[in-house]
């Protein structure tokens, strides 16, 4: 196929370098974006005199039935073209004859696809934005759901303290609440238009950038035009945030695979969400979640990718930078598919409140509350420190818990006990005691619910 940049180079090129050469495969993904940047273009050339506006229209007009097209089926992309760019401009061209070749005036490929980039991540971020807050509303129903269930809590993997499993969950919510603000910053930032850069200098033609910037939604124009051109900034940002989600959803994943173990029991995942094994018939593997942590890697890998393709490019535009596409929309596709069934996951899973207040009485996560309980009567935090770890040594030497030690017993470590001890050590008390603002009372969870719904309006 004739190239449309034919003329200082006229010899044919080898296929094998068409083929390394082509980006249709992956950025014919982009064409809508394409189009419509097309069609903000021919306007403005129209607008500024560059075109006449009967051009104009016909481009646009043309341009339109190109996307008609594509959108019905009735045309395919020719992926022997090199990219979707020269693609919608020879389609454009075979249908409209010369003015077709009058669209590409005041503009390069460089811009273009910056453009197309920018337009196309900006609403992948938008539907990311949306699925991220459906996950958050599940998650906020499964804290209303179990809002007084009480679970161990954990620091290294060991029972440390008791708090409500709603309280658990929405930490969770805190981590993807920032995630969206990530977003919504990382928007801002991709949403300034290169369009208009050209090449590389800007151009002779009087265009009017901020006309087509308007018309395509963005907040405003790239201010040098090598900068216009040859940012990927977005690129890096994006990735780092989706990185940063995959890293949340990844922690939340492992979460899930340890309750929903034989060990835990603290949660059942819904069937629609596991799956069963192929030769051990009692399995049912939480493969989503696992997917999800092992896709994890993945996308932090996209990242790296990007940053290490840009790292040392000179200005302006060099080919490497075709590949940034792919590492983007593989993490925005990976990220899509994780948010679209970790939703859904939460959504449907059962906790089993009787089994993890179990796990809660048996491991003396309520040693602090003794302690605190000493200091409370007037002993030094450190002095009560050791006196409950004395009592819980004794307990684990007879089998017994601190709530099942008898009174007489704790009589001998302190006059300063009363029979009060066992309420304040109850592991009610001991969830329902931390008022502290953000701690795990019921009253703090609420509050904390309460915020979720107030930032996800
Ligand atoms: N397919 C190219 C890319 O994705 C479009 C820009 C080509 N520009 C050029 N000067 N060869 O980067």
């Amino acid at each position: 196929m004739a190239k449309l940049w034919a003329g200082r180079v006229s010899g044919e090129t080898s296929s094998i370098a068409d083929d390394f050469n082509s980006s249709i495969s992956f950025d014919s993904r982009m064409y809508v974006q394409d189009i419509t940047g097309s069609m903000a273009h021919a306007a403005m050339l129209g607008a500024t005199g560059i075109l006449s506006q009967k051009e104009a229209d016909t481009l646009i007009d043309g341009l339109q039935g190109v996307l008609e097209d594509l959108q019905s089926g009735a045309l395919q992309i020719d992926l022997s073209c090199e990219d979707i760019h020269m693609f919608v401009e020879q389609v454009l061209t075979g249908r409209l004859g010369d003015v077709g070749k009058k669209l590409h005036t005041a503009r390069s490929r460089n811009d273009q696809v910056a453009l197309d980039l920018r337009m196309y991540l900006r609403s992948e971020v938008d539907e990311i934005t949306g699925l991220i807050k459906n996950l958050l509303g599940a998650i906020l129903h499964q804290a209303e759901e179990n809002k007084t269930v009480i679970m161990p809590g954990y620091t290294h993997l060991q029972r440390a303290q008791p708090i409500l499993f709603s309280h658990h969950l929405l930490c969770y919510a805190m981590m993807l609440l920032r995630d969206l603000d990530r977003l919504r910053d990382c928007r801002k930032r991709m949403n300034v238009s290169p369009i208009g850069c050209c090449a590389l200098a800007g151009t002779t033609y009087p265009t009017d950038r901020r006309m087509e910037a308007k018309a395509l939604g963005f907040d405003d124009v790239a201010k040098n035009s090598l900068d216009g051109v040859s940012d990927r900034d977005f690129c890096v940002e994006l990735l780092s945030c989706l990185a940063t989600v995959m890293m949340h959803l990844s922690r939340f994943s492992e979460e899930l695979i340890l309750w929903s173990s034989w060990e835990f029991q603290f949660i059942s995942l819904s069937d629609a969400y596991t799956t069963g094994s192929s030769i051990m018939p009692q399995k049912k593997n939480p493969d989503m979640a696992e997917l999800t942590r092992g896709k994890t890697g993945r996308v932090y890998g996209d990242l790296m990718a990007m940053l290490t393709t840009l790292k040392g490019l000179p200005l302006a535009y060099n080919k490497d930078m075709q590949e940034d596409k792919e590492a983007v929309f593989d993490a925005v596709d990976t990220v899509k598919m994780c948010l679209k069934v970790f939703a859904p996951m939460v959504e449907t899973m059962t906790a089993k409140p009787e089994n993890m207040k179990k796990a809660a009485q048996g491991g003396f996560i309520n040693a602090t509350d003794l302690a605190d309980y000493l200091v409370k009567k007037g002993l030094p935090f450190r002095s009560a420190y050791k006196l409950s770890g004395q009592i819980v040594a004794q307990c684990i030497r007879e089998g017994k818990v601190l709530e099942t030690l008898p009174f007489s017993e704790y009589q001998k470590y302190s006059s300063l006990f009363g029979e009060d001890l066992y309420e304040e050590i109850s592991l009610e008390t001991c969830v329902g005691k931390r008022i502290s603002e953000g701690g795990t009372s019921l009253a703090s969870v609420e509050a904390q619910i309460d915020y979720v719904k107030q930032m996800l309006v």
